[in-house]
């Protein structure tokens, strides 16, 4: 059985935990410790989850026979943490954004590469199963080649408002959302970007004391001549019906895709919550045949697959040979990162960055 340990167990950490602590009841993985600072989380999740807890990273990466590690610490936590758990030889899996800074990326995967140990990071939309389906429309030649392609992510306000104000202003609608479609639309089309035009507005959360952008547009060229549009948002009113909405179109020489990533088709209205439409793919909760409830959808795959690559490199699983697959490396990590630094980049000089060198 291996053994995860995972560092930050905040709101998309509790994630982290649900799917390890879900894979315990197959024998294949078992969550053993989790590190955070905050005193009131490792108690919450210590009683719920029934791990060890480590209020310093570095104890728990020192005590425990970790066989993986995972990191959901705030964006700019990443990198240290990560530098931490490689240099103690640990595979280890990063959420999105790898890190803030292309140079952070870099020093991350050398840092793999000396350690000789297994990088991964969490771009689960990558595990959608429409966005499966358009990876392989493209793949297999269906829309011809890409022309150009329209995203749109945009979350309500209470996430940079309400869920993590502390650190939204070292954030924004690009590292936080933007990134999920930038890694998607790259693995999708298969290109690599060419260069990046972007724009932001700073209005409403700055007058919320939250210094962050409301909104930005990015204009990415891609390899083979690709332009994809992508507007992302943190500012969607408090009474829309859902926190995320999302979805994207992508337009090529033979037919378009058109995916609507937030309504999959369920609406409730209750009392007290209003109108609410449901995303049941990214996470929903069942109930199995003991009566027991579980999460399961494209948002813990993405993490437990964590743990299939794990079980596969034991085996003498070539790693290698992940790259291109669904799994997102360390390399697919930089590379979205570099979209997003140059959308920021673009934002500051009013400039399209070309990202060819
Ligand atoms: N994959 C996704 O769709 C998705 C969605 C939301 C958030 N995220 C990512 O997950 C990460 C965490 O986001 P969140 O919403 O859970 O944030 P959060 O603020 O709720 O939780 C972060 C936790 O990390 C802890 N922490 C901070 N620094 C630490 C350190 N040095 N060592 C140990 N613990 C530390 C904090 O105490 C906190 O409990 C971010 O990188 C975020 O971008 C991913």
């Amino acid at each position: 059985m291996l053994k995860i340990g995972v560092i930050g167990g905040g709101k998309f950490g509790t994630n982290h935990l649900i799917a390890f602590s879900q894979l315990e009841k197959s024998g294949r993985a078992k969550l053993v410790a989790l590190a955070d600072l905050s005193p009131e989380i490792l108690k919450t999740q210590q009683a719920r989850f029934g791990v060890k807890t480590y209020s310093d990273h570095r104890e728990m990466l020192a005590r425990e026979e970790l066989d993986g590690v995972t990191v959901a610490t705030p964006d700019h936590a990443h990198r240290s943490v990560t530098l931490d758990a490689l240099a103690a030889g640990k595979p280890v899996l990063v959420e999105k954004p790898l890190d803030t800074t292309v140079e952070g990326c870099q020093e991350i995967i050398a840092a793999a590469r000396q350690n000789k140990c297994f990088l991964q990071v969490d771009f689960h939309k990558r595990y959608d199963p429409y966005h499966q389906e358009t990876e392989r429309l493209v793949r297999e030649g269906n829309l011809g080649e890409i022309q150009y392609g329209y995203v749109h992510m945009e979350d309500r306000i209470e996430v940079p408002r309400d869920w993590f104000p502390g650190w939204a202003p070292k954030s924004s609608p690009a590292w936080f959302l933007g990134i999920h479609f930038y890694d998607l639309i790259r693995w999708i089309i298969k290109k690599e970007p060419v260069e990046v035009y972007a724009t932001g507005t700073k209005r409403v959360l700055v007058k919320l004391g939250v210094d962050t952008y409301d909104s930005i547009q990015a204009k990415i060229s891609f390899e083979g001549g690709a332009s994809v549009s992508f507007d992302t948002s943190w500012i969607t009113p408090d009474g829309f019906e859902a926190v995320v909405n999302q979805g994207f179109r992508l337009m090529g020489d033979r037919g378009v895709a058109e995916v609507d990533s937030q309504d999959r088709g369920m609406r409730t209205c209750l009392v007290g919550a209003g109108m609410q439409t449901h995303n049941l793919g990214f996470m929903v909760e069942k109930r199995d045949k003991w009566g027991k409830n579980f999460l399961a959808g494209y948002g813990i795959e993405a993490i437990a697959d964590f743990v299939d690559n794990l079980e596969y490199l034991k085996s003498g699983g070539d790693p290698a040979a992940l790259a291109g697959t669904i799994t997102a490396l360390g390399e697919d990590g930089l590379a979205a990162t570099r979209m997003a630094a140059a959308v920021h980049e673009s934002i500051k000089s009013g400039r399209p960055v070309n990202l060819k060198g």
